[in-house]
C-alpha cells in the first residue's frame, strides 16, 4: 500500500493557500497512485489541535478550546473538499483514540530507558512551538519567521535520549535508506546533524494544561510536537482513530512537509520512531514557501489568500492548476494575483481549452464527428511517470502543457481548415492524431485537475476510472469515435 501524508494544520486559525498547497500536492500524488497506477492507496492529512498556541487562540475568542479546535478542524475539512481533495483519513489529535496510542508510545519508551526527567532551559517560540537553537534564532532573541521575542522558559521536563542518534540519522540519510529530497534539504539536514551539538528534546511540559498527560506523571502534557508527530504512526493502529473501516500501513512511503518544519521531520521524528523500534519513512519531500507580492502571507500584514478565492475566481480545477503551476516544487517562489490570473488565461483558457474545443470543433466540422484515434506519444506518457515516481510535480504538469503548445503549433502550420477547402486526404490523420494526443494529456491531467481530465476523456466516451494507464495506447488508438462539441474547459477571464 502507498502511504502518503501531509502535515497536519494547526487548528488555529481557518486555512490558507499555504496548508492548501501542501495539501493539493499530496492529493496528486494519492491520484496518480489510485488511478494511474492502480495501487491501494491511503492519503492522511488532519489538525494539530493541543499546546499553548492553540490554548491561547481559543481563549483570545473566549472559548473552550475542545469547542474552538471542532469548529477549526471544520474549516480544514470544507476547504480540502472545496477543493475536491480527497484524504483517506482527516486525523485529529484531540481525538481520544490518537491520545491513547501516543500514551502508548511513550510509555514504552520510558520504560526502554529513553525518557528521563530533567530539566530544560531555553528560548520558546510559541508561534512555531519551537525551542529555538542559537543557529535558528534571529537577532535579540527573536523568531526569525514569526518577528517575535523568544520566551525564555527553564523547567521541570521528561527528556529524550535525542544525542544518541546522531550518527545513526546521518547513516540512514546519507545513504537514503531515509531518504530526504531535494537534494539541498538533504544536504541541509545533514550539515545541522554534523555541525550542532544535538541536544536532548523535551518530550513534555509543565505548564501547558491543554494537551494529553504523560501517563506516569499527569503533572506533565506531552509536548505538542511529539504529540502531533505521533499522528502519522496512531493513523495505522488498530485501536487508533477510525477513518471509516480503512487505515494506512505503516511506515508512510512519502511524507511531504514545508521547509519550516524540516528539523522536526528529518531528526526528531525518525528518532522516536528507532527508539520505538518501528520502521522509518521511506522519503521526506520538502517543498518551499510561497511569499505573495514579495512578503509572507500573514494575518497581521493582512495579505492571506484563502482556497475559496481561488475557487471564486477561477473555478475549482482552475484553482488547483494557479497553485501548482505558479512554483517549482521543491523551491521557494512568490505568487501574485497578477500571476495567478496570467497563468489562467495563458495556460487554461488560451492553451488547454483553446486546444480542446478547436480540435473538437474541426472533427465536427470537417469529418462530420467520425475519427478514427492515432498517434499515442509513448515518449510523453514515460517521461510523465518518471517524472511522479520522483516526486517532480512541477514537470509532471510542464510535460503536459508543452503537449498542448505542441498541438496548438501543429494545428497553426499545418492549417487545416485550409486542407479541408481541398478536401486533402491527410486531414483525417492529423485530426486524429491530435485527438489522440488530447486524450493521452487528459487522461495524464486526472491528477492534477480531476473534473477537467473526465470532461476531456468524456469526449470520447470514457471515464477516468476505467482507463487502464498501463496501456493506454492500446486503449484507443484505431478505435473510431463519434466526437460531438462540449462546453468550452476555462472561459477566458476578463482581467
Ligand atoms: N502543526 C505543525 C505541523 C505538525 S506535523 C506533525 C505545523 N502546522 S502549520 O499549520 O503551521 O502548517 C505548516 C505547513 O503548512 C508547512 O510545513 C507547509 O507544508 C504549509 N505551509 C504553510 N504556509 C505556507 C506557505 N506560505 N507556503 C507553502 N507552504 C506553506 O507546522
Amino acid at each position: 500500500m502507498a502511504y502518503i501524508t501531509t502535515p497536519i494544520y494547526y487548528a488555529n486559525a481557518a486555512p490558507h493557500i499555504g496548508s492548501a498547497y501542501t495539501t493539493l500536492a499530496a492529493d496528486v500524488f494519492a491520484r496518480y497512485w489510485r488511478n494511474c497506477k492502480k495501487e491501494p492507496t491511503f492519503f492522511l492529512t488532519g489538525t494539530d489541535e493541543h499546546g499553548a498556541k492553540i490554548a491561547q487562540s481559543a481563549e483570545a475568542e473566549e472559548k473552550d478550546p475542545q469547542l474552538f479546535v471542532d469548529a477549526m478542524a471544520d474549516y480544514f475539512r470544507e476547504a480540502w473538499q472545496a477543493l475536491d481533495i480527497k484524504p483517506d483519513g482527516f486525523i485529529r489529535t484531540s481525538d481520544p483514540a490518537h491520545a491513547a496510542v501516543v500514551q502508548t508510545v511513550l510509555q514504552k519508551l520510558y520504560d526502554a530507558g529513553h525518557i528521563y526527567e530533567g530539566e530544560y532551559s531555553g528560548w520558546y517560540c510559541v508561534g512555531c512551538e519551537e525551542f529555538k537553537t542559537e543557529t535558528q534564532m534571529g537577532p535579540d532573541f527573536t523568531c526569525p519567521i514569526h518577528l517575535t521575542p523568544l520566551k525564555q522558559v527553564s523547567e521541570s521536563a521528561y527528556l529524550f535520549k535525542l544525542s544518541a542518534y546522531k550518527e545513526k540519522l546521518v547513516h540512514l540519510i546519507e545513504s537514503d535508506q531515509f531518504k530526504v529530497q531535494p537534494e539541498t534539504r538533504k544536504n541541509e539536514v545533514l550539515g545541522f546533524l554534523r555541525q550542532d551539538e544535538l541536544r536532548d528534546v523535551a518530550i513534555s511540559r509543565q505548564n501547558v494544561a491543554w494537551g494529553i498527560p504523560l501517563p506516569w506523571d499527569s503533572s506533565h502534557t506531552i509536548y505538542v510536537w511529539v504529540d502531533a508527530l505521533l499522528n502519522y504512526y496512531s493513523a495505522s493502529v488498530p485501536s487508533g482513530p477510525d477513518f471509516g473501516g480503512a487505515r494506512p500501513i505503516f511506515p508512510p512511503t512519502l511524507q511531504l512537509i514545508g521547509k519550516d518544519i524540516l528539523r522536526f521531520h528529518a531528526v526528531t521524528w525518525p528518532a522516536l520512531l528507532l527508539a520505538a523500534e518501528l520502521p522509518l519513512p521511506k522519503e521526506l519531500f520538502v517543498h518551499g514557501y510561497f511569499t505573495i507580492d514579495g512578503h509572507k502571507m500573514s494575518k497581521s500584514l493582512g495579505n492571506i489568500i484563502t482556497p475559496q478565492e481561488l475557487i471564486d475566481r477561477y473555478g475549482v480545477d482552475g484553482a488547483r492548476y494557479v497553485l501548482l503551476a505558479s512554483t517549482q516544487f521543491g523551491v521557494d517562489g512568490d505568487v501574485s494575483w497578477e500571476q495567478f490570473d496570467s497563468l489562467y488565461n495563458h495556460h487554461l483558457a488560451n492553451n488547454i481549452g483553446n486546444v480542446v474545443s478547436r480540435v473538437q470543433a474541426m472533427a465536427v466540422r470537417y469529418l462530420e464527428g467520425q475519427i478514427t484515434l492515432s498517434a499515442i506519444d509513448h515518449t510523453l506518457i514515460a517521461s510523465y511517470m518518471s517524472a511522479l515516481e520522483m516526486a517532480d510535480l512541477s514537470r509532471g504538469l510542464q510535460l503536459i502543457q508543452n503537449k498542448f503548445d505542441a498541438i496548438n503549433s501543429a494545428i497553426e502550420q499545418t492549417k487545416p481548415w485550409e486542407l479541408a477547402k481541398s478536401n486533402d486526404s491527410q486531414l483525417p490523420g492529423l485530426i486524429g492524431g491530435w485527438l489522440g494526443d488530447i486524450f493521452t494529456v487528459g487522461a495524464l491531467l486526472a491528477p492534477y485537475m480531476p473534473d477537467t481530465a473526465e470532461k476531456i476523456v468524456g469526449i470520447f466516451g470514457t471515464s477516468i476510472n476505467q482507463i487502464n494507464y498501463a496501456t493506454l495506447d492500446k486503449e484507443i488508438v484505431g478505435d473510431a469515435r463519434t466526437i460531438a462539441p462540449t462546453e468550452p474547459l476555462f472561459p477566458r477571464l476578463s482581467v
